[in-house]
């Protein structure tokens, strides 16, 4: 899996599939969908255009995309990865990854209430395990493995598994630096890849605390940033590198999109490492709250189990 890869979340309809299209004529080669963005057909239709136009061919691809919470039954897994790969306009995944471990009532994308969950005991993330390795063994996707799942949960998996969960995608930048999910990673050979590794600045409104600290324009980044002669943005990303993990930062502005990709050509010395670590606040930008309501069966204390 190339190490830096083009994030799609919040990429806006008509700005995704020319931000796709430049990203692989930059030399991008990793994509980050998910069906719950909305936008994975205009993902492949530029994915489709850049291959028919000789710039790329599917093979040097990698393309991961992830099921929603609400095709958590073990038969509903095979047709949403269908439905994706038709969406994507490609025969395979590299990589496919069950989104959160949250499950919701089938047909429900956005649940608007309790009712319209379901907790893991009535779901068992074992069930979806099941599903996820049947799409593995028809030849749909190459690889699985998680997204926002905790080191307790991944073992629960693995321990009762056929294939081992291969990668836990999760939120990591300076100030959630999550080591001790890193380590226990590290240890079991789960690959990890870094979301929202800029801060994921462009979140709604609704997904914004009134007190959140601002990662790009933290004054101690941009002062590592002026040193090493490089932006925020790249030093952020540089660090994400550095520690072993993959890092899917999102844009849809060329400019940015070459930036970030330069990136991965930037070593930060041992001091920069050292202030980047005093950064921690194990703050995270996406809570997981939006999970948790008044009756439902997640709380923030089981999502994350800390
Ligand atoms: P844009 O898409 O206009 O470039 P994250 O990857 O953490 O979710 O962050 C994505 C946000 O960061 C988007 O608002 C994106 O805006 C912005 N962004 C991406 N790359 C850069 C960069 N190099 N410098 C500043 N902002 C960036």
């Amino acid at each position: 899996m190339p190490a830096l890869g083009l994030g799609t979340w919040k990429s806006a309809p008509g700005e995704v599939g020319p931000a796709v299209r430049e990203a692989v004529r930059l030399g991008y080669r990793h994509f980050d969908c998910a069906a719950i963005y909305g936008n994975e057909a205009e993902v492949g239709a530029a994915l489709a255009a850049s291959i028919a136009a000789g710039e790329v061919q599917r093979a040097d691809l990698w393309i991961t995309s992830k099921l929603w919470n609400d095709c958590h039954r073990e038969a509903a897994v095979v047709p949403a990865l269908q439905r994706t790969l038709a969406d994507l306009r490609l025969e395979y995944l590299d990589l496919y990854l069950v989104h959160w471990p949250v499950a919701q009532r089938e047909g429900i994308p956005m649940p608007s209430g309790a009712d319209d969950f379901v907790s893991l005991e009535e779901l068992p993330l074992a069930e979806t395990w099941r599903g996820m390795e049947a799409a593995h063994g028809a030849g749909l996707c190459r690889h699985i493995g998680v997204s926002n799942f905790s080191s307790t949960k991944l073992a629960t998996l693995a321990a009762g598994a056929h294939i081992a969960p291969e990668l836990n995608q999760v939120e990591l930048h300076p100030f959630l630096q999550q080591d001790a999910l890193l380590s226990w990673c590290r240890e079991h050979g789960v690959a990890v890849t870094a979301y929202s590794p800029l801060g994921s600045p462009d979140r709604s409104a609704s997904l914004k605390a009134h007190d959140e600290p601002e990662l790009l324009g933290d004054p101690r980044v941009g002062a590592i940033a002026a040193r090493v002669g490089a932006t925020p943005a790249q030093v952020l990303l540089a660090w994400a590198l550095a520690r072993g993990t993959a890092v899917i930062p999102k844009s849809v502005d060329p400019g940015r999109l070459a930036q970030n990709l330069a990136a991965a050509e930037l070593v930060l010395g041992a001091q920069d490492l050292r202030e980047l670590q005093s950064l921690e606040l194990a703050r995270r930008y996406v809570t997981g709250a939006f999970w948790t309501v008044e009756g439902g069966p997640y709380t923030l204390a089981n999502l994350w189990d800390e």
